[in-house]
């Protein structure tokens, strides 16, 4: 079975076709540039697009930068506000002819980091944070996702913690990395004082530019960049749909770390429409 995995990100919709067993791309991956206003219409041609670049798949999986309930987009911090309440996984489903699956994106790209990257094999309370265009979480309690958690709007100094820390914060203030190392320290303070986690995963595009501030954060929980950089969103989608469509992982809270074993932490999170039973 072939899984197309794609990432809706805030500049870019990217995807390719994935080795879910080993958390791979199976090819280059395709990217469209994200459009502008991303309303739910034209995200639907773009990830149309980046599918057609692909033959033969199966299934799809789908992240979204918003929370998604039953395959239901239900916010839009940084996409267009049409999403809000949109049947986003019959749309995609209905548009591609195939069944999709769609999660939140912090989600996705924290179940692969769980299963592949950087928070393999480890027990306990893990966060990923993604620093991008907005902070996305994700909460794995011995690899169990608690989906949706949405601690990337944490009020920090009364303000909403991403219009202080994200990329995209960084990238238009042009802040120093001593600054913005501050800024992220001071979140993750916050997050430590709240959760006690085990472990902080730094994903997103800034994540391959951790050298750059890493050293100069000052939180006392280990914080780890994220391994599989650009791809956990894809991997993650993919995972996902493959333990969806499968019927594996549809048990939250029986959910084992490893996305080979039945039942993934991405699964609990995720609802497939068929492209059949959507019309
Ligand atoms: C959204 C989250 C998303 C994050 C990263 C936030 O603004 O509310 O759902 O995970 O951005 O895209």
């Amino acid at each position: 079975m072939t899984i197309l995995g794609i990432d809706i990100g805030g500049s870019g919709v990217k995807g390719a076709p994935v080795d879910t067993a080993r958390g791979e791309l199976l090819d280059e991956r395709f990217r469209v540039p994200t459009p502008q206003p991303a309303d739910v219409d034209s995200v639907v041609d773009a990830v149309a697009e980046v599918a057609a670049k692909f033959d033969g798949f199966d299934s799809v999986g789908v992240t979204f930068p918003g929370v998604v309930v039953d395959g239901v987009t239900r916010t839009a911090a940084n996409v267009h506000k049409s999403w809000i309440d949109a049947p986003a996984a019959r749309l995609f489903s209905e548009r591609l002819g195939k069944p999709v699956t769609v999660l939140n994106d912090a989600d996705a790209a924290g179940a692969a980091e769980v299963a592949f990257g950087a928070g393999h094999d480890q027990s306990g309370l893990i966060m990923m944070v993604t620093l991008g265009t907005g902070i996305g979480t994700a909460l794995f309690l011995d690899g169990v996702l608690l989906p949706n958690t949405e601690l990337g709007h944490l009020e920090i100094d009364g303000k909403d913690a991403e219009l202080i820390a994200s990329d995209r914060v960084r990238e238009a203030k042009d802040l120093s990395w001593e600054e913005f190392a501050s800024r992220v320290s001071k979140y993750l303070r916050h997050v430590e004082m709240l959760l006690s986690p085990r472990l902080f995963i730094i994903g997103g595009g800034v994540s391959k530019k951790s050298d750059k501030y890493f050293p100069l954060l000052e939180v006392n929980t280990p914080v780890v960049a994220a391994t599989l950089l650009n791809n956990a969103g894809i991997i993650g989608a993919a995972v996902s749909a493959q333990q969806a469509t499968t019927g594996h992982g549809q048990h939250p809270g029986s959910i084992p770390v490893d996305a080979t074993a039945p039942g993934s932490p991405v699964a609990a999170a995720a609802h497939t429409v068929n492209s059949g039973e959507a019309r």
